[in-house]
């Protein structure tokens, strides 16, 4: 179903549009959505010449057998010619879609608007999505075999990413009956060990389970029987029975979720005598009776280390009054947080439910309003996008911080259980949630200025403007270039 209509927006597209697609029109109604096409003489290249061997193997190991291999999440392997070939045309299509649901490689930026510099962004870039496109359209030819990059050689072994970890801590053993409703509860505490306060710089969550690795599996989920989890942290009370003090929270664990690598100045802490108390946990019966426990990989910042960035900034969203109207698209949530402190913004992260498939991120300052990212959401993929240390948002107190979610409950939202229905909010993935799970950190005046002077640093002129950086030029805060202050006003 969802294929062939996406085919069809698809060819639609091909006919109706002019080849060199300006960026999408930005209506979240999924029946709207168009292809990204490009033309390959843009780039100086004629389209006969694009070749597996040199153009589009580079692109699939840059971006796609990560998943796209033998023992990895994608459901078929894009490693040779052979095995690429008859996907040509479906790999044209679900590229071009590039920034909306349905697209791959799974990550939904909008590059047309906003910051765009991201950690860990294997996106395509424009001149790919041409090569791609020409190369399918040219009649998908391999080229020279001898100019073919070297196969990837992928470790399959249960290694940690983050590297070895300075600890690892399991969860108790739990299961799942073949066939069941789904679970969500609380799996109790798990103690660290810890015998002194120590700041964590990663932390990367896996389930162990004791289904076979050869066995076959048509979806992710049919692999593991934890959905997702949510947890705390904190000192453990005298008898150990429950946490105390110094209570932080952690990233979401989710099935496919990346570690997570915590900025250099801003470590969490695991203290003395504590626990993790596992508190929310979703399992899902995947067909096959399973036992499994979580295990988390923990690699600790030095013993001496103190975080520069101490606070959280808030969390924005509205997991609470929501409304959304059955059979509707382009409906939108808003919700504004006005800034008590200086802010700077670490990862966007969107978390809507099924009828989610846009969230953008305003910032608005005096007389400014702009746009920090918009990105397209597919309920079927949790992506955290991760701001690069020098592009990321920095606030000033008093910004007020306005994200927009965008529904469509229509049929043409596959993701949806029932188009019929009316959902508010909560926790069950039929009802409905809206916030930015992403995190951010509250600086000192001092630790602002010195921010903003760095990024002040790497600017052309005057006329060089950063987005996520509003005060970079303000007469006020260029302490370091008092000449270029003076002529500001
Ligand atoms: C993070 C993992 C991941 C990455 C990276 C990834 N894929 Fe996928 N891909 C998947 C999964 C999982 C599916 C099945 C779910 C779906 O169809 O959306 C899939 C589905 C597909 C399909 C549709 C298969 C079908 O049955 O119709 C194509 C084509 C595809 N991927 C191509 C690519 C290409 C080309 C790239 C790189 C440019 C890529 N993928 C990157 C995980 C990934």
């Amino acid at each position: 179903m969802l294929t062939k209509r996406l085919i069809t927006a698809f060819t639609a597209g091909l006919i109706g549009f002019p080849l060199v697609a300006a960026a999408q029109p930005h209506d979240a109604s999924v029946a709207n959505h168009q292809p990204h096409l490009y033309d390959i003489a843009d780039f100086g290249m004629q389209g006969s010449d694009i070749t597996f061997a040199e153009h589009i193997a580079p692109i699939l190991q840059r971006s796609c057998q990560n998943c796209h291999r033998p023992g990895g999440g994608g459901p078929m392997s894009l490693m040779t010619y052979d095995q690429v070939r008859p996907w040509a045309p479906v790999i044209k299509y679900r590229t071009a879609i590039r920034d909306r649901m349905g697209t791959m490689p799974p990550y939904f930026l909008e590059k047309n608007i906003g910051i765009t510099e991201f950690k860990s962004d294997y996106s395509l870039s424009d001149l790919d999505l041409a090569m791609i496109q020409a190369w399918v359209d040219n009649g998908a030819q391999r080229g020279d075999p001898d100019k073919e990059p070297p196969l990837l050689v992928f470790d399959n072994s249960d290694e940690w990413s983050i590297g070895e970890p300075d600890l690892v801590i399991r969860s108790k053993e739990f299961s799942r009956p073949a066939v069941g409703p789904d679970w969500w509860g609380d799996i109790g505490l798990v103690p660290t060990g810890l015998k002194e306060d120590r700041y964590v710089a990663a932390i990367e969550v896996r389930e162990v389970n004791d289904i076979p690795k050869d066995a076959g599996s048509d979806t992710v989920g049919g692999r593991y029987i934890v959905h997702h989890l949510t947890y705390t942290s904190g000192k453990l009370s005298e008898d150990g029975g429950e946490i105390v003090g110094d209570i932080t929270s952690w990233p979401i664990h989710e099935v496919g979720r990346n570690a997570d690598v915590f900025p250099v100045k801003a470590g969490r802490l695991l203290p003395a005598n504590s626990a993790l108390h596992l508190e929310a946990t979703h399992m899902h019966s995947n067909g096959r009776e399973t036992k499994a426990y979580v295990e988390f990989g923990i690699k600790f910042f030095p013993a001496d280390y103190e975080p520069e960035y101490a606070d959280r900034g808030p969390r924005t969203g509205n997991g609470i009054d929501i409304d959304v109207l059955p059979n509707m698209a382009n409906q939108e949530f808003h919700n504004y947080v006005v800034l008590q402190e200086h802010t700077k913004i670490i990862a966007f992260e969107p978390h809507l439910h099924a009828p989610g498939v846009r969230m953008c991120m305003e910032a608005i300052w005096g007389h400014n309003q702009f746009t920090l990212n918009c990105v397209g959401y597919d309920h079927n993929w949790v992506k955290q996008y991760v701001y690069e240390d020098d592009a990321a948002p920095l606030l000033p107190k008093g910004t007020i911080l306005h994200t927009i979610g965008y529904l469509d409950t229509t049929p043409a939202n596959p993701n949806l259980a029932d188009p019929r229905n009316w959902a508010g909010g909560g926790r069950r993935s039929v009802s409905n949630m809206f916030i930015d799970l992403g995190y951010s950190v509250t600086l000192t005046e001092e630790q602002f200025r010195e921010e903003m002077a760095v990024r002040r640093a790497k600017m052309k002129d005057r006329n060089d403007y950063d987005v996520g950086c509003p005060m970079c030029w303000a007469p006020e805060y260029m302490d370091d270039k008092p000449s270029l202050a003076q002529g500001n006003d």
